[in-house]
């Protein structure tokens, strides 16, 4: 399927594959892989762009700034294809197409390949932070896809309210509560929200994020070390609190936080960013120990760089470091954020019903060597 969005480029989205008879009736929605395939590639090519582990010249302190409406606008201009064909690295299941069995080039590199919808999570209420845009956007609409009522919770409005409108335009359903994930109060509201709404929590994909300032240790700006430990490590302590006694309530529930490779690895000049994503390790692994054996399983998801709204800025301004940063994955390209935010569902549905406490690389290799 060619779609083509408001800035005239065009992407490709691969026809889905056919489900074997079993799983086609787990699904409870007749054409839904085709309707998620149109709101994903919505997002592709509106929306999507990255993060970073990425040397100091790419980002700055102005990064830890809230995104803006223009900031996520400028987004739908084509970024420079540099992505292979994923079907040398995909399972063969998951190969619906490809760019040049299609005759089209894809925009926005690799297009987002879609899981037909599999009702893995129906009837289950899941709550996304840091879902206006990026890995979280594409997080609400897979939790939407395997059937979940999905709150959206950002401090970004806009863009927050266009998530729910792409969930509803292809079927699901979804609510969007403005939240600052390091204010306490703002996170309790959200999960108050969520069960007001939707009537309970099963599932939280913990993700709100923002780039932190680059520089020495020594030289580090104080501001942003105390702004990025609120936001990525603060509020996935308060998100955490509140979310689990919610989960209690209902016997069960599923949470994952979004970590980095940086969460493993540390990367020069970024002291706040690394710190964060490390402590973000252990309060999952942590939460883990305390609430595994009472239903509760807490894990975590290290991306690589990913394609969002986070990375492509910083690749308009220096187009060659998409390059560079495609060199650090051994996979040979940085991801869509599609592919991250796969990781993160899969960890809430009973397909991973025995994975607790870990901090899963989903990072082409990127932690590898
Ligand atoms: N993209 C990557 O390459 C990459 C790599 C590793 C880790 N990550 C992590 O993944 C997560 C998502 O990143 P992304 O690349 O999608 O970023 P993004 O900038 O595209 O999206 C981040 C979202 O978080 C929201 N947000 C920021 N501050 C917030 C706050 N205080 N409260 C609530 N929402 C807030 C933003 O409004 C935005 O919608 C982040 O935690 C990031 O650190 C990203």
């Amino acid at each position: 399927m060619i779609r083509r969005n408001s800035a005239g480029s065009t992407s490709v989205i691969r026809a889905a594959a056919p489900m074997p008879a079993t799983l086609a009736r787990m699904s409870r929605r007749p054409n839904a892989s085709s309707a998620w395939a149109t709101a994903a590639a919505h997002d592709a090519a509106s929306v999507t762009s990255q993060w970073i582990p990425s040397d100091g010249s790419a980002m700055s302190a102005r990064t830890t700034e809230a995104p803006s409406a223009a900031r996520r606008s400028a987004t739908a201009a084509p970024i420079p294809l540099a992505a292979p064909d994923t079907r040398a690295t995909l399972p063969s299941n998951r190969v619906m197409g490809s760019a040049s069995s299609l005759g089209e080039t894809y925009p926005f590199g690799s297009p987002p390949v879609l899981w037909p919808a599999m009702g893995a999570l129906e009837g289950k209420v899941a709550v996304v932070t840091g879902a206006a845009m990026g890995i979280g956007r594409a997080s609400a609409l897979l939790f939407a896809r395997e059937g979940a009522d999905v709150v959206v919770a950002d401090i970004d409005e806009d863009g927050g309210r266009e998530t729910v409108s792409l969930v509803e335009a292809a079927g699901g359903r979804a609510a969007f509560v403005r939240t600052d994930v390091s204010v306490q109060s703002d996170v309790e509201a959200m999960v108050g929200f969520a069960v007001d709404r939707f009537g309970g929590l099963d599932c939280a994909h913990n993700n709100a994020g923002i780039a932190a300032p680059m520089a020495a240790l020594a030289d580090y700006p104080d501001e942003g070390w105390h702004r990025t430990l609120d936001v990525m490590l603060n509020g996935v302590y308060y998100c955490m609190k509140a979310e689990i006694p919610a989960m209690l309530d209902r016997g069960a529930g599923a949470i994952v936080n979004t970590a980095s490779g940086v969460g493993l690895v540390a990367y020069r000049h970024q002291a706040a960013y690394t710190a964060s994503k490390h402590g973000v390790i252990g309060l999952t692994k942590v939460a883990a120990l305390d609430y595994g054996a009472r239903g509760i399983r807490v894990n975590a998801i290290c991306p690589g760089t990913a394609r969002t709204p986070m990375v492509d800025e910083a690749m308009r301004r220096q187009p060659s470091i998409e390059e560079r940063l495609s060199a650090l994955h051994p996979i040979g390209r940085i991801a869509e954020a599609t592919e991250i935010a796969e990781a993160a569902v899969w960890l809430c549905t009973p397909a991973a019903s025995f994975v607790l406490g870990v901090a899963l690389p989903v990072d082409g290799g990127y932690v590898v060597p």
